[in-house]
C-alpha cells in the first residue's frame, strides 16, 4: 500500500522510530487515529504495548540488518529516532547518518513509499534571527547534528529521484509543551500543530520530497513555508500566549549567539575531542 487517499482511512501499519523519546511518547498517542497498528521502535526502553494496536520492536538504527527487519510490513515510516542534540561526529554517525541510510534502504527493499523525516531547524542554524528564509535557501548547518539532518534531506531527495519514495522532511523548530526561552518564541511548535503537520505529511498525495518548517503560528516566525503549500498545513497555536512568562527571563547579551543565530546554542557547541 502507498499513501491512502483520505484522512478518514487509517494506514494499516505505521512505523515510528524514536518512540521512547520526548516526541515519540507524544506521537505514540496522537498518531493513533491514523493507523490500525503503530510499530514503536527505539534503542532505549519503551513502555509495553497498551493493546493490539501497538507493537514494540527494539532496534538500533546503526544496525542495517535489524532496521531491514524493523521495516517489514509497514506502510509508511515516521523517522524520529536518533541523536537529537549536538554530539561528537562519531556519536552522530551511527544513529543519524548510517541510520537514515538504513531506513531508506529498508524502505526501498520492502516497497514502502512514504517517509516522514524528523529534520531540524539546525540545518539552517547559522542564518541570523533577522533573516527570513524558505526551503530553497541554501542550508547552513550549525552542528554535526545539523549536518546529519542535512544529509538525511539529501538522502530523501536521492531516494525520490532514484526510487520514487516520497518524503516530507519536517524541519522541526522547538517542539515542547511551552517555549522555554526567547528564541523559542519564534521556533515553537505545539504538539497539536506537530500532529496536524504529520497528518498532512502522511496523507497529502504527490509530495515528492517536500521540506516544511515545523513551527506554530508564532508572531515573529523566521521561516516561509511557500514551497510546502501542497500540504495545507494550517497551524492553530501561537507562542504569543507564553510571551509574558518567557520575557520575564533575563535578556541575553546582544553578542550572545543565542540572540544572533536561528540555531541558538547549537552554534557554539563543541569542538569535541581536543
Ligand atoms: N523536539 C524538538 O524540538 C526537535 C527539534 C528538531 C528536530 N527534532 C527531531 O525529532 C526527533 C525526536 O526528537 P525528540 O525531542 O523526541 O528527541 P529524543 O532525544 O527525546 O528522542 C530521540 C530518540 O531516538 C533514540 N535513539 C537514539 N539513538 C538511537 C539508535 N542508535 N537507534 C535507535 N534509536 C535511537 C533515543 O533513544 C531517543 O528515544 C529527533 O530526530 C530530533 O532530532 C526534534
Amino acid at each position: 500500500m502507498t499513501t491512502t487517499a483520505t484522512a478518514q482511512t487509517p494506514f494499516n501499519r505505521l512505523l515510528l522510530t524514536g518512540a521512547a523519546g520526548g516526541l515519540g511518547k507524544v506521537l505514540r498517542e496522537s498518531l493513533r487515529p491514523y493507523a490500525n497498528v503503530i510499530r514503536l521502535s527505539d534503542i532505549a526502553d519503551i513502555a509495553p504495548a497498551i493493546d493490539d494496536r501497538e507493537e514494540v520492536v527494539p532496534c538500533d538504527l546503526a544496525d542495517k540488518h535489524a532496521v531491514h527487519q524493523l521495516v517489514e510490513g509497514v506502510d509508511a515510516i515516521l523517522h524520529f529516532g536518533g541523536v537529537s542534540v549536538e554530539r561528537s561526529f562519531e556519536e552522530i554517525l551511527g544513529a543519524n547518518i548510517c541510520g537514515v541510510f538504513h531506513i531508506y534502504e529498508a524502505a526501498r527493499r520492502h516497497g514502502v513509499k512514504r517517509v516522514i523525516f524528523a529534520s531540524s531547524n539546525h540545518v539552517i542554524g547559522f542564518y541570523k534571527q533577522d533573516e527570513v528564509i524558505d526551503a530553497h535557501s541554501p542550508r547552513r548547518p550549525d552542528s554535526y547534528y545539523g549536518l546529519s539532518k542535512s544529509y538525511g534531506e539529501d538522502m530523501a531527495t536521492f531516494y525520490f529521484d532514484r526510487y520514487g519514495i516520497e518524503t516530507v522532511s519536517v524541519r522541526i523548530g522547538s517542539s515542547f509543551p511551552e517555549p522555554q526561552n526567547r528564541r523559542m518564541m519564534s521556533t515553537w511548535l505545539s504538539f497539536g500543530d506537530l500532529t496536524q503537520l504529520l497528518e498532512r505529511a502522511l496523507y497529502t498525495p504527490n509530495v515528492g520530497h517536500t521540506v516544511v518548517y515545523g513551527a506554530s503560528d508564532n508572531k515573529d516566525v523566521w521561516w516561509d513555508n511557500r514551497y510546502a503549500t501542497v500540504l495545507g498545513y494550517a497551524p492553530q497555536d501561537s507562542s504569543e500566549v507564553f510571551r509574558e512568562k518567557v520575557e520575564a527571563q533575563p535578556l541575553p547579551a546582544a553578542d550572545d549567539p543565542v540572540r544572533i543565530y536561528q540555531g541558538g546554542a547549537f552554534c557554539v557547541a563543541g569542538p569535541f575531542g581536543d
